[in-house]
């Protein structure tokens, strides 16, 4: 059945653009707002989209982002799967797993992104095709008044300055473009994935005002650093002011503006709470405050990752510490992954190929693709049954060899 609807399933041309994003809002239950409803959105890969028809309308979509992800000490090709889809009419029928076998058979056979990841809208969809969480959002709130930055923390002689949306981005851009890769998750930004991300839609703002962007410009004057963010300003009904400041994304170069530009989101007035929904899991906000208790944090799962290739996928990461172990991975949905692999791995780079040695370590995909940014522990996996160990020590070996100083975050929705 499945291998049926994968065959009928084709990319869309931009004229189907309309009945296509139509067809996904109407399954996602939200409503069609935005510039691009009719017309094609600039970051769109038509020719990787996906579509299924049933009597002249289309009941299932989906669509391929060709990415480069920051992983563990290099930058690795990833296919972002989005736009999936699937009419009430044609669900449990298979067809979204067609669309998986579709897009991961391709990339395999044309040998493209050895890496693919999405945002899932349930956590119970996408674990049988082999994805599994590999970033965790640290989205966190907390009471204004005490959410305080230490005396001793370290802010320059930097300023911080509220600008347009057009004087921001070039300036944010090159601040990302010197951090990202060094945060596992983070994406490559062009031109088109900045102006999706500083799209500001009215009818998106949920109450809040426009989106506020800051830089901070370091005492030599050069930009170091930017923040975004809103204000839903709202007052109680005795006239006391209870605003929420809610925090999108702050990065800096170094640790003076990052301090700086939390200190300035830290300290406007009318404000009860401030909310950083977007949050790395590991933020060094959480350290720069007098009470760390202040901070409450909902961390929840965030992109999810699956390796598509073993061998391309792991030698194009880094270990941090030197691993040389043969791997059984079990892969039902990708049987060429599936068997032994001798991973050779160090600080400068790793080899990964195809063994008859015995293995050392025995786990599924899923439990490879969650470790692989760097951010899930093979022992915590181990510790819930879903790794074997073989040979004795080879899981502590390999949890070391899979961590990164950095825990992954990817503050792109796609
Ligand atoms: C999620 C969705 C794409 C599934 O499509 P579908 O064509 O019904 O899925 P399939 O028929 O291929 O199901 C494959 C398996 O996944 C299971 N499954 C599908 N959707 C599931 C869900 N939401 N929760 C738990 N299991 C799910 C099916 O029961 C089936 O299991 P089985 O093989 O043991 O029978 C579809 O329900 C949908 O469009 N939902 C709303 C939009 C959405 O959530 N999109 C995902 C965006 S990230």
């Amino acid at each position: 059945m499945a291998d049926d609807l994968s065959a009928q399933l084709r990319p869309i041309t931009a004229d189907e653009w309309p009945a296509f994003t139509r067809a996904m809002h109407t399954v996602f239950g939200d409503p069609l707002t935005g510039p691009y409803t009719e017309t094609v959105p600039p970051v769109a890969e038509l020719d990787r989209s996906l579509a299924l028809y049933d009597d002249g309308r289309i009941v299932a979509t989906s669509g391929l982002y060709s990415f480069r992800m920051s992983v563990p000490g290099a930058v690795v090709p990833t296919a972002g799967v989005t736009w999936v889809s699937v009419s009430p009419t044609h669900r449990r029928r298979g067809v979204l797993t067609a669309i998986m076998r579709r897009q991961l058979t391709e990339l395999h056979e044309q040998e493209r992104e050895p890496v693919a990841a999405l945002w899932a809208a349930e956590g119970s969809i996408y674990g049988r095709f082999g994805y599994a969480p590999a970033s965790w959002r640290g989205g966190w709130t907390g009471e204004a008044g005490r959410l305080r930055v230490r005396d001793d923390v370290d802010t320059g002689d930097g300023r911080v300055r509220l600008v347009d949306a057009e004087e921001f981005r070039p300036a944010a851009a090159r601040v990302y473009e010197a951090v990202r890769r060094w945060v596992p998750g983070n994406l490559v930004r062009d031109d088109r994935w900045w102006g999706r991300r500083l799209l500001d839609v009215p009818e998106e703002r949920h109450g809040a005002n426009e989106r506020q962007y800051a830089l901070h410009v370091g005492a030599d004057g050069e930009v170091d650093g930017y923040a975004t963010y809103r204000i839903t300003g709202t007052f109680t009904a005795a006239g006391e002011p209870e605003s929420t400041l809610t925090v999108e994304e702050v990065r800096a170069t170094g640790p003076t503006a990052y301090a700086a530009l939390w200190r300035f989101l830290l300290s406007h007035d009318l404000v009860r709470t401030v909310a950083a929904p977007h949050a790395s899991s590991d933020d060094p906000v959480r350290h720069l405050l007098t009470d760390p208790r202040a901070l409450h944090a909902h961390p929840v799962d965030a992109l999810w990752v699956r390796v598509v290739d073993v061998g391309r996928a792991l030698a194009a990461r880094r270990y941090p510490a030197p691993i040389d172990l043969v791997l059984e991975v079990r892969d039902a949905f990708c049987p060429w992954n599936d068997g032994r692999w001798r991973l050779s791995g160090h600080p400068a780079g790793g080899y990964c190929g195809r063994t008859d040695r015995d293995p050392d370590i025995v786990l599924g995909i899923e439990e490879l693709s969650a470790a692989y940014l760097g951010g899930t522990s093979l022992a915590a996996l181990q510790g819930a049954g879903r790794v074997t160990e073989v040979s004795p020590g080879a899981v502590t070996l390999a949890s070391t060899a899979f961590g990164w100083p950095i825990a992954p975050w990817c503050p792109d929705e796609f």
